[in-house]
Order: structure tokens, then sequence, then C-alpha cells
């Protein structure tokens, strides 16, 4: 039974340009057979808590003296770090906000990325290692090559590095951009460009869904 684990973290519930992507990338996943399924974890509508004790970054026999995190945030970790175990591709809406990640997307890496649990650190587990990850990145200005934003995000590269590089899962990147090119005057120009971006990232994210699900 192959199982998505669908993630939003966009703050916006009518217009969201990251959750009709990955909306797409559900149903598509969906469409491939009865057994496609879905779980689904909305980080705007049922927010997280911030990562309540550092004690939580570390595996219970790696803590030190003092860090005694209470029962119920480490069953809340359990049971984050049990779902993406389960699932066979997981697809996370990743909206850039202020050049970097929804605070609600960052709660939920704080606390799925433990060391010594999901991070080898004395032992060599790795449990999430090769999972396909699709992240999907919508943001209202360009971040292309030889624009003025080049290099400035900050959205992407750490979801590259806490999941690709550091829990081991296969990333793939979609982003849409521009996206504030139908609100915002400076913008409106690029309109052409924004739409072509948005036509592109539906294409990747049908294609991807296809692609990963097969392989389920
Ligand atoms: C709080 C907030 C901060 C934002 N910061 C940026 C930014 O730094 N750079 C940018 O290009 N767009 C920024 N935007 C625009 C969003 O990235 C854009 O609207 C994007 O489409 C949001 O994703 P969504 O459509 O899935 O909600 C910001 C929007 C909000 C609400």
């Amino acid at each position: 039974m192959p199982q998505l684990l669908h993630i939003d973290s966009s703050a916006d519930l009518t217009t969201s340009v990251s959750r009709a992507l990955t909306g797409l990338f559900a149903e598509t996943w969906r469409g491939l057979g009865d057994g496609y399924s879905v779980v689904r974890r909305d980080l705007h509508r049922d927010p997280l808590p911030h990562l309540p004790d550092a004690g939580l970054h570390y595996a219970e026999r790696l803590r030190v003296d003092g860090e005694t995190p209470d029962a119920e945030a480490e069953k809340l970790q359990a049971e984050l770090i049990a779902e993406v175990a389960a699932a066979d591709v997981v697809v996370i809406g990743a909206p850039m906000y202020n050049w970097s990640l929804p605070s609600t997307l960052k709660a939920w890496i704080d606390y799925i990325h433990v060391l010594g649990t999901t991070v080898p650190f004395d032992t060599s587990d790795r449990p999430f290692a090769g999972t396909p990850v699709v992240v999907v990145s919508s943001r209202g200005n360009t971040y292309a090559p030889g624009t003025p934003g080049e290099g400035t995000d900050h959205t992407v590269p750490p979801l590259q590095q806490v999941l690709g590089v550091s829990l081991g899962m296969s990333v793939e990147v979609v982003t849409a951009e521009l996206t504030l090119a139908d609100r915002l005057a400076p913008l409106a120009p690029l309109a052409g460009q924004a739409q072509g971006s948005r036509v592109a990232a539906e294409e990747s994210v049908r294609a991807l869904a296809v692609a990963l699900g097969s392989r389920s």
C-alpha cells in the first residue's frame, strides 16, 4: 500500500500556490490506484508547539543531566518521526517567508531531525535514508541566476541540507517563482514569466508523483 505523507505550511488558505501544487501531487498520487493512500499534516492549520526542550534534539541515551523533555513532547516527536518512517514518499509545501522557511515548517524540522535517532551519531541508524521527498517552494519574487535575488534563497538550501545531506533522503525540488506578479505592480511586467514558472511546476509535480509512485 504505497503511502504519501502530504505536508503543507503556507498560511494562505485561499490562493496558496504551494498548497495547489502539493494538492496536485496528492491527487495524481491517489489517481495511480486504489492502494495509493495519503496521510495529511497541515502545519499551519494544526501548528506544532516550538521545540520545548533542547533534549529532544538527542536520542535519550545521548542526553545530559537536566535534559528531561516532558512525556507529551516526546510522544509528539515519536508520532512525527513515525509518520515519515511510514511514508514511501513525502511532499512538502515550503513557501518562502522572509527569504526563509515558515516557522511552522521549521518547528517540524526541529522535531524530526534527532541525533542518534534519525541522524547517525554513535550508530549508523538512518531510518529515512533513500525516502524520496519533494520540496515544493513558492516565492513572490525570482531568485534565478543573474537576478538581484540570486543567492538569497534561504528556503530550499536548509531543507536540502537537513533532509538530503543529514537525513539521507532523496530530495527533489520544484519551484514556482514570481507568484506576486499579479499583486505587486513592479513585478507585473514579469507576469508571463510567472505563468511559465507555474505551468512548469505543475508539470513537474505531476511527473514526479507518477514516477515516484510507480517505484513505490
Ligand atoms: C510572511 C511572508 C513573507 C514573505 N517573504 C517573501 C520573501 O522574502 N521573498 C519573496 O520572494 N516572497 C516573499 N513572500 C511572498 C510569498 O513567498 C509568496 O506569496 C508565495 O506564493 C507564498 O506561498 P503560497 O502561495 O504557497 O502561500 C512572503 C509572503 C509572506 C506571507
